[in-house]
């Protein structure tokens, strides 16, 4: 009989390409996904350890689930609990012990064994079947066809973990060593998206653009030239890549965005801080001339190119002074979005064992007034677009009745009428107003 599967998503794009994944890898056990929770046969979380309170989080919606465990026990159904993600792999035996009516809780490098561990889960045993290794095998050599067509717009993981160790950060250590997917690898499954349907691919990677692989004919690539084959793909009319580190923002990449018709102008380029010397205590490897010359050259070769980035306040040891460097970096940039966040004390990192923490409040004071200039120049920049003819992608009907939503090559959420044209469409339209984080559009 068919068994409804329910995966709870937290964190990153790459946590949204790893759940469709299990999806995937669970389908021959008669698994099919779900968006329900309540009358699933297994629930998984698929966690994320990036920032605070994510493994009180994740115990808490454990809590719940054990409830809803037990109510469908009385029932008589048999249902089952799993954990992924990098919470999971940090904290297994941790999840094993204080929530014993997990079943499995398995790591980012291990869910293609995910049908195996269900397998093991004894039913009189309170512990978990844990899989946290780190793998003695690729696992994309492991993991099926994908299930059910990804949509117009799809992600595809070509890089994973760090090897960079910002002296803030927990990926080293969740996601492990950077690893790059052999280029056969990506080359098969991106054909196949396209095949089915997808127009437009986003490689993932925690350092995508530190790719570096082997080519089908044994020889290595760099990041730069994956994008070039992947170009040559037919049908494939839009790529992109996230996340870039700039210290690997090579000339050759940067020309790519111009000699490339399908690679938009938009980068996600985290610089996290505009001071040196918070740049130097991150372990980021780049000063900030660095990031401007980068900004620069890219700006030089593709004039529209957008940029987002990520930024931290309050990483110990920020004064006044630095925190105003990176409002000037920010002015000086002109960001079409970013993601900012508070400094964050991870476990076993570097910079959470200083003891010149910053307070809390004076943290919350930067990131609003970070947040206040970021907004300011996305409101900016999206205003800067009405009256322009531009190419969007429909990617879905939207929330709103009687209207469509998809993205401009900007990144922009572009809302407009129904009536135009079909999902997987790249349709020309006139944007009528903008807003904070959207566009409005109509029909040239
Ligand atoms: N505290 C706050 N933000 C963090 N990030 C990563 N680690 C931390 C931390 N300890 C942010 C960085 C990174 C993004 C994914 O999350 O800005 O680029
Ligand atoms: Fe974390 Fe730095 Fe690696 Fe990005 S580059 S994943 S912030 S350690």
């Amino acid at each position: 009989m068919a068994k409804k599967l329910h995966i709870k998503t937290y964190g990153c794009q790459m946590n949204v390409y790893d759940s469709d994944r299990m999806a995937d890898v669970l389908a021959p056990l008669g698994y099919s996904a779900s968006d329900n929770a309540t009358d699933a046969d297994m629930v998984i979380i698929n966690t994320c350890h990036i920032r605070e309170k994510a493994a009180e989080k994740v115990f808490s919606e454990l809590g719940r689930l054990r409830k809803w465990k037990e109510g469908q026990r009385l029932q008589g159904r048999d249902v089952k609990i799993a954990v992924a993600g990098c919470v999971a792999q940090a904290e297994g035996q941790e999840i094993s012990r204080r929530a014993p009516w997990v079943d499995v809780v398995v790591g980012p490098q291990a869910y293609h064994r995910l049908p195996e561990l269900i397998t093991d889960i004894d039913p009189a045993s309170r512990n978990a079947v844990i899989d946290t290794d780190f793998p003695v095998e690729d696992k994309f050599d492991f993991l099926p066809e994908e299930h059910t067509p990804r949509g117009p717009a799809a992600f595809l993981s070509v890089q994973e973990g760090c090897d960079k160790f910002c002296t803030f950060c927990v990926v080293p250590y969740t996601r492990g060593a950077e690893f790059s997917r052999p280029a056969a690898s990506i080359l098969t499954e991106a054909r196949r998206l396209v095949d089915n349907g997808s127009v437009e691919l986003s490689l993932l990677g925690q350092n995508v653009n530190a790719w570096a692989g082997e080519a089908p004919d044994g020889r290595d690539w760099d990041f730069a030239r994956l994008l070039r084959e992947l170009a040559e793909i037919d049908g494939l009319k839009r790529l992109r890549y996230t996340t870039s580190h700039p210290k690997d923002m090579t000339l050759d990449l940067i020309h790519a965005h111009a000699e490339i018709p399908q690679l938009m102008p938009y980068l996600h380029l985290p610089v996290q801080a505009g001071s040196d010397r918070i740049l130097d205590a991150m372990n980021r490897h780049h000063s900030r001339d660095d990031y401007f010359r980068i900004i620069d050259q890219l700006r030089d070769v593709c004039p529209d190119m957008a940029l987002s980035g990520d930024f931290i306040v309050g990483f110990p040891g920020e004064t006044d002074r630095d925190f105003a460097d990176t409002l000037n970096l920010i002015d000086r940039v002109g960001y079409a979005s970013a993601y900012s966040f508070k400094y964050s004390p991870r476990p076993g990192t570097p910079a959470s064992m200083r003891d010149d923490q910053v307070d809390e409040g004076v943290k919350s004071e930067r990131l609003a007034g970070l947040q206040q200039l970021i907004n300011a120049q996305q409101l900016a920049f999206n205003k800067a677009k009405v009256g322009d003819v531009m190419d969007v992608l429909i990617e879905r009907p939207a929330n709103k009745d009687n209207q469509k939503a998809g993205r401009s090559p900007w990144m922009q959420a572009v809302h407009f009428p129904a009536t135009t044209g079909e999902i997987g469409d790249i349709v020309s339209l006139r944007i009528t107003d903008a807003h904070q984080n959207s566009l409005s559009a109509e029909m040239v």
